[in-house]
């Protein structure tokens, strides 16, 4: 690509998003980086204040539902790469408030495929439109085998059918229009910077603050974990190196049962704060359960292995050992981001399980 190639990042202040950028920034000195973000209670800009002033990087604030700006922005910028992951992002919110992801996930996503096609229709050498998606379109798996990318999609809660159909969309433009695609499905990411709703960074800010743990059911849902940072080399990877009209399932070849990851997270975190073994266990509070409770996800990435070279490089208990003393050594942002919005939706969340 040619120098100051513009690359258009959505979501980028956000969890995976804020990685992303900050690798996108520092490996790419010739890309210029547009981190678009409607800064909704889940997008922060303290994740990348490190690179704010790069000269390689610019922050746009807005929508991407919002047609005309994005037209717009497109006219001006002409982005010769889009790597997509502003969407709402948390399962139990979209149980509460479905339509809220249609409009982001679906309306959104759609908004940025037609933004894309209008100013490269004519031409779409050297173009890439990369959709960043989740293994949980595939619904839910039993005791046994893996999603690889050709399982049906099955989604069952708001949140994954919202995925779906805007993975479904992005394939439509590239069957019908040409469209340059890439999707990737990636499983459950932890790390740094990753908004306190999710299951690993509510419970470590609770055990910090000695609250109760809620595990919905009985703790026996299976989640496939991988860190972050892996992920967004794996985005660099796919983005660079993958086949256009291809999917690729990404992966941490690493099953945790909810209970057994709970009390992992629990034995490291009195070890880490110094408290006596069994302190943070004694949290543990069993709670109703998540009405359309996805049993197990867990993910076959040996395609991306094999075809782009790509795989996971931490071991789990290494990058939750990282992950902890990241939010250690940054309570401030913690207890940002757990002020004011967070307190009502915590109450809403919790109070009636
Ligand atoms: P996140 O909720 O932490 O961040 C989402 C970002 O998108 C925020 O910065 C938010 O402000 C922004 N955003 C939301 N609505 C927007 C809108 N209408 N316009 C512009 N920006 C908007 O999410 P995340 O966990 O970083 O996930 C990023 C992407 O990766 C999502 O597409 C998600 O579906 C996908 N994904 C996440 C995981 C995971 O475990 N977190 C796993 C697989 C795939
Ligand atoms: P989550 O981090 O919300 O990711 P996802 O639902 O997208 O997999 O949840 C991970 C697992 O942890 C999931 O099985 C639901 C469970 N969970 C709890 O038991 N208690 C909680 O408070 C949360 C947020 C999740």
């Amino acid at each position: 690509m040619k120098a100051n190639t513009p690359i258009l990042i959505t979501g980028g202040s956000g969890f995976i998003g804020s990685h992303v950028a900050r690798l996108f920034v520092e490996r790419y000195p010739d890309y210029g980086i547009f981190n678009l973000d409607a800064l909704t209670y889940a997008g922060n800009l303290e994740n990348l204040k490190d690179i704010e002033d790069r000269p390689n990087y610019t922050f746009i604030k807005g929508d991407i539902t919002d047609e005309i700006f994005i037209n717009d922005l497109f006219e001006k910028h002409r982005f010769e790469g889009v790597i997509h992951l502003a969407a709402e992002s948390h399962v139990d919110r979209s149980i509460t408030d479905p339509l809220a992801f249609v409009k982001t996930n679906v309306i959104g996503t759609m908004v940025l495929l037609n933004a894309f096609k209008n100013i490269w229709h004519h031409d779409f050498s050297g173009k890439r439109f990369y959709h960043i998606s989740t293994d949980e379109v595939y619904g839910t798996l039993g005791n046994t085998g893996l999603f690889t990318e050709t399982t049906p999609y099955d989604p069952n809660s708001p949140y994954s059918a919202s995925k779906a159909s805007s993975d479904h969309f992005v394939r439509a433009y590239g069957e019908t229009y040409g469209l340059p695609y890439i999707i990737t499905n990636c499983s459950n990411n932890y790390g740094p910077n990753q908004f306190p709703e999710k299951l690993i960074p509510l419970f470590i800010n609770n055990i910090i603050h000695q609250k109760p743990l809620p595990v919905y059911g009985d703790g026996n849902y299976t989640r496939d974990w991988l860190y972050v940072l892996d992920h967004a080399r794996a985005i660099d990877v796919a983005y660079h190196r993958g086949k256009n009209g291809e999917t690729y399932n990404i992966g941490g070849f690493n099953e945790w049962k909810n209970i057994d990851l709970v009390k992992l997270l629990c034995k490291l975190m009195d070890e880490a704060l110094g408290r006596s073994k069994g302190t943070s266990e004694r949290l543990i509070t069993f709670v109703k359960d998540r009405p359309g409770h996805d049993l197990r996800y867990a993910i076959d990435a040996t395609k991306i292995k094999a075809e782009l070279g790509w795989e996971p490089s931490l071991v789990f208990e290494e990058g939750l050992k990282n992950t902890i003393k990241w939010y250690l050594e940054n309570q401030q942002w913690l207890d940002h981001v757990t002020s004011g919005e967070y307190q009502n939706y915590y109450q809403e969340q919790y109070q009636t399980r």
